[in-house]
């Protein structure tokens, strides 16, 4: 089948590259120019494990093509993804203008009955309006579907390529037959296509959003109160995720969620509850309690070294999550600002952000090769960031390098009685202090 993505993001080169794989003819299209000239060399604008080959080995037998020609790449598709950004309007709401700016287009363009899928997050209402911007310039039929992308950063391949479930809102059986034909390589073993109606699954993206981040904040409250009345976090989540009906997955604590998912679709939820008259109580708390969690790892390094104007600190991780350079609402980003205020010197590490963060914070803090150089003449190791190549260091190392053994640990990542051992100062969330 012909397909184009536009928009050629973290979500739309993961759908792109993916869709070529399983022998479609796909070409994606951007309006960032450096982008697709890099894309065409197999330079790849982010960091997304397993990706780069897939880009590669589609490109060279040319059924992956990359395009600035916004119009070739409408005129000549069957099927249409919009992967555009949606970022957050002034008031929270999600930002449609560049959703509809490609609609326009696609409606100024098309040269046949085609269907045009929103894979970017959009509120409900919004396939209303892509086809209202269609239909203004459409000489042909056409047919919307909202494809809701459920994929994680730093997982994004195996994501769309074994996805737990593909979320189709359709309103005519050519959408229903032609998205079930695209997406049925990739659910062989069973896994379902969940057939809807659109605003459902314009909705379904939020709600699946919005129980992702409402179970990392209630982890890390528990955590906190953890923290105050000497239980361990590790224990209760243990204890809780055995549970059939609460399950293991995100419920660790840490220093809040990032990304440029959860907090934007937190807040574009809440706004569309606003807009409609209906409240959201517990969201609006998810998303104040995880503002107030990003500045904690600050708050536990202030009790670590007391006085923190003059200390120098080593921070390992700045991506919002291990697997990826995405730096967008990281909770490293305030975690710096709140040490640079209260007068800390900072040398950060991670494998794969430090060009992104290099261009967000220029000479603000110092970085290092490796993870190891960061500690140099550091009273304090933070970590941040889960990588995997952070879990097991050579903590012998570690100590010797610091100027004084301590570690603020926000992901949980090492054992406190083997920290008590080694008689390093270590703090972490919602477990005991060694
Ligand atoms: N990143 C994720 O993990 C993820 C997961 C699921 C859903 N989503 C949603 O998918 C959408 C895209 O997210 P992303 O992270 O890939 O964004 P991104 O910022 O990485 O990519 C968006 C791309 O769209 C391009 N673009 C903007 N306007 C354009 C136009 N008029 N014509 C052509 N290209 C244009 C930009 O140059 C950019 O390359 C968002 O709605 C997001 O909420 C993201």
């Amino acid at each position: 089948m012909n397909i184009s993505v536009i928009g050629t993001g973290y979500v739309g080169l993961v759908v792109g590259a993916c869709l070529a794989e399983t022998g479609n003819a796909v070409k994606c299209a951007d309006i960032d120019e450096r982008k697709i000239e890099g894309l065409r060399k197999n330079i790849l604008p982010i960091y997304e494990p397993g990706l780069e080959p897939l880009v590669e080995r589609n490109q060279k037998e040319k059924r992956l093509t990359f395009t600035t020609d916004l119009r070739d790449a409408i005129e000549n598709a069957e099927v249409i993804f919009i992967a555009v950004g949606t970022p957050p309007g002034e008031d929270g709401s999600a930002d449609l203008k560049y959703v509809l700016q490609v609609a326009t287009l696609i409606g100024r363009h098309m040269s046949r009955e085609l269907v045009i899928v929103t894979k970017s997050t959009v509120p409900v209402g919004s396939a209303a309006k892509v086809g209202a911007a269609v239909a203004k310039e459409a000489k042909f039929p056409f047919h919307l579907c909202s494809n809701p992308e459920f994929l994680k950063e730093g997982d994004a391949v195996e994501d769309f390529m074994r996805p737990d479930r593909v979320v189709l809102g359709v309103e005519s059986p050519f959408a229903r037959r032609v998205m079930s034909e695209i997406y049925a390589p990739f659910v062989r073993t069973g896994k379902p296509v969940l057939i809807m109606d659109i605003s459902s699954a314009e909705m379904t993206k939020y709600a699946a959003n919005g129980m992702l981040a409402t179970r990392i904040s209630f982890m890390n409250e528990i955590a906190n109160l953890c923290d105050k009345v000497g239980a361990n976090v590790d224990f209760v989540r243990r204890g809780i995720g055995s549970d059939s009906r609460i399950g293991q997955s995100f419920l660790f604590a840490g220093p809040g969620y990032g990304g440029s998912c959860f907090p934007k679709d937190v807040k574009a939820l809440v706004r569309m509850a606003a807009e409609s008259g209906v409240r959201l109580d517990v969201l609006a708390g998810v998303e104040s309690a995880n503002d107030r969690q990003k500045s904690i790892l600050v708050s536990k390094v202030r009790s670590a070294l007391g006085d923190l104007k003059g200390k120098r600190v080593a921070l390992w991780g700045l991506a919002f999550k291990a697997g990826t350079d995405d730096m967008r609402e990281a909770p490293a980003l305030t975690i710096i600002a709140g040490l640079l205020e209260s007068g800390v010197s900072i040398c950060a590490h991670d494998p794969a952000a430090m060009d992104h963060a290099r261009g967000l914070l220029g000479n603000r803090i110092d970085f290092a090769e490796t993870n190891y150089e960061a500690l140099e003449g550091a009273d304090a190791l933070v970590v941040v960031t889960d990588w995997n190549e952070y879990r097991h260091p050579d903590f012998e190392r570690v100590k010797r390098t610091l100027k004084q053994p301590v570690i603020v640990d926000g992901r949980n990542l090492y054992d406190v009685e083997r920290m008590r051992e080694l008689g390093v100062r270590y703090h972490s969330i919602g477990r005991p202090s060694a």
